[in-house]
């Protein structure tokens, strides 16, 4: 596996968290780039010269120029939102915190992980505009994939400068999110706890259900049986529910003086029992560290229970490269054209096609691409190319998904595991074909082929929506439902049933009267950020970055102990 993580890095995007004043650290959570590739092609890809992919793309022609000045808007947009995220609470709030000599919360992430790599922050866009009554960047909680000690750990940081770090439904929703990610990668899993629990007003939308907070311990207790280390560090209150978080973890951290876990707090108690007690002898670090054993690690501030965080990754013994002994250096090359001339290959006006083997050409080693069947099925192109020297099998849109291609993707997919190679699915797709030829033709049950034959194979799957993500081809094309390791969005992509347009004339033929809002209601429920903020994707990505996600979302899949193994998929009854 010869990804690295020197070699990846996401430079100037979107996750750029705004300049705070702690005093703690001023690294930032995102690097700049500092990926190094071989100038020269090696021997695998000389004897692949016959795959180079051409480009037609013209930089100075006024459909290039037109596309850019388009995309330049959205991703300008999207950036706005970003720095209003990474501010985290209202001012107050987080000078509160900074009072109390707390680090900010993605201080707290970035002082965990090692120098010089990148954090990959999941849906950061979370509970954007979700609750009428509150503001709640980011969902409250931070979570992504780092490197702890050489070791590629998911992270959950809760943030309490939005309202007291407590539990939206949004905010169970990506705590468990990210722990699915620990799961289905075998990922350490480091909780940065500071948290008042459970958001009381949405109580009933947090507290019952399978998919709420009991899920949170329930997923702990079953990754620490299945060997994926759980290490918690209370920087920060830890009430009632949310103080299983330290005690069903492997290993605890708190912070003196800071940390507080206990399954209710003082007025609770007082009214409960009568007895009056402080926080302090209620819950605090020295109680819990000397006498009820809840902790393991006493720490005096952040920064030490921090390093102390640090030293249990280390002692995990999980099978890392140290920073010690890196590996060699992998090589591959980078593509031959500009990854930044994808703003101006990919489009806002959805109807027109985008040309995805010129995507394909900036996102993979050397723009080298091994197509399977080019002249089959001509809709859907798939085949082998190399991300950061990973092999990978690309299945992308070319347009609509006919029975022709749609059982080509499934022959393709079904080679890729079988032979045990990651699947990387570009999507831009507006459906599978309809009408009464297409029917005769069988194209549900070839599309059903496709359906299968993503969700069975058992490797790692990356979906990226480069454009339109409408109805069956969703699924098709492995949308959030089949499970990909990761899936984002470009700031230009959509995703719905159909578009607005489209729905509001089917409710008119099926005799509805149609509210003029609908048609808009709709578009904007299809638009990136809308699905962001509900966890539909894992973020929304500068098109140009896209290599650099994929390599990441790559090293978290292969890095942890998770072996993916050729042939190990078994799939369903494929209807002929
Ligand atoms: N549900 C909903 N809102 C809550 C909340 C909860 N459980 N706990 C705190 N908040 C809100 C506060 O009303 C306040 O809102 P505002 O900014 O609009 O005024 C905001 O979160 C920050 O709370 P505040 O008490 O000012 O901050 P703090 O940092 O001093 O204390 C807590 C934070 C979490 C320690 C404290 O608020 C607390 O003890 N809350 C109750 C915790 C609890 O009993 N949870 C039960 C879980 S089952």
């Amino acid at each position: 596996m010869p990804l690295s993580r020197s070699s990846l890095s996401i430079g100037r995007q979107f996750a750029r968290p705004a300049t705070t004043t702690t005093t703690t650290t001023s690294r930032r959570i995102i690097r700049l780039p500092q990926c190094r590739a071989v100038a020269s092609l090696t021997p695998p890809h000389q004897a692949a010269a016959i795959s180079r992919l051409p480009t037609n793309v013209d930089p100075s022609s006024d459909e290039f120029k037109e596309n850019q000045r388009q995309m330049a808007d959205v991703v300008a947009r999207v950036q706005e939102l970003a720095r209003k995220v990474q501010r985290g609470g209202p001012d107050k709030a987080r000078e509160k915190h900074l009072a109390r000599k707390k680090m900010l919360p993605r201080d707290r992430v970035t002082a965990l992980i090692d120098p010089g790599t990148t954090f990959l922050e999941l849906s950061p866009f979370a509970g954007h505009e979700l609750y009428p009554e509150a503001d709640v960047p980011a969902g409250g909680i931070i979570t992504g994939v780092g490197v702890v000690e050489g070791v590629t750990c998911v992270i959950v940081a809760n943030d309490s400068t939005v309202k007291g770090g407590t539990y939206y439904p949004i905010t169970v929703k990506k705590h468990l999110r990210a722990q699915a990610v620990a799961q289905e990668n075998k990922l350490p899993c480091i909780y940065l706890v500071d948290s008042g629990g459970a958001n009381l007003p949405h109580q009933a939308d947090v507290f019952p259900d399978r998919d709420h907070f009991g899920r949170i311990f329930y997923n702990q207790a079953r990754m620490s049986a299945m060997g994926i280390p759980q290490i918690s560090v209370v920087m920060g209150p830890c009430t009632a529910g949310g103080a299983y978080v330290p005690a069903m973890s492997d290993e605890s951290i708190i912070v003196q003086d800071q940390g507080h876990i206990f399954l209710a707090g003082p007025p609770l108690v007082k009214a409960a029992t009568g007895e009056v007690v402080s926080p302090e002898d209620l819950g605090g670090g020295r109680m819990h560290s000397s006498v009820s054993g809840v902790t393991d690690y006493l720490a005096v501030d952040d920064a030490h229970a921090i390093v102390l965080a640090r030293r249990c990754i280390s002692n995990l013994n999980w099978p890392a490269r140290s920073a010690a002994t890196p590996a060699p250096e992998p090589t591959f090359a980078e593509p031959l054209y500009d990854p930044e001339e994808l703003l101006g290959i990919a489009t806002t006006n959805l109807r027109k096609p985008l040309p995805i083997r010129e995507v394909i050409a900036r996102i993979v080693d050397g723009s080298e691409f091994s197509e399977f069947k080019r002249d089959f099925g001509t809709t859907l192109v798939t085949g082998f190319a190399h991300i950061y020297g990973q092999r990978v099998g690309i299945v992308a849109n070319d347009g609509i998904l006919f029975a022709s291609s749609s059982v080509k993707g499934a022959h393709f997919v079904e080679l890729c595991a079988q032979r045990g190679i990651p699947l990387v699915f570009l999507q831009n797709i507006s459906g599978f074909m309809v009408g009464s030829q297409a029917e005769r033709d069988g194209i549900a049950k070839h599309g059903a082929k496709l359906v299968t034959a993503v969700a069975c194979a058992d490797v790692p799957k990356f979906t990226v929506v480069v454009g339109g993500s409408y109805g069956a081809g969703n699924y098709g094309m492995c949308g959030r439902a089949y499970s990909p390791r990761f899936l984002w969005m470009w700031p230009n992509a959509r995703v719905g049933v159909m578009g607005g347009e489209q729905l509001a004339a089917v409710m008119e033929t099926v005799g509805q009267k149609v509210d003029p809002e609908l048609k808009d209601r709709i578009e904007r429920e299809s638009e990136p950020t809308y699905s962001s903020a509900r966890l539909w994707d894992d973020g929304i990505i500068p098109p140009q970055h896209t290599r650099r996600y994929l390599g990441l979302g790559l090293m978290a899949a292969m890095g942890g102990r998770n072996e993916v193994k050729a042939g190990d998929t078994r799939f369903g009854v494929f209807r002929m």
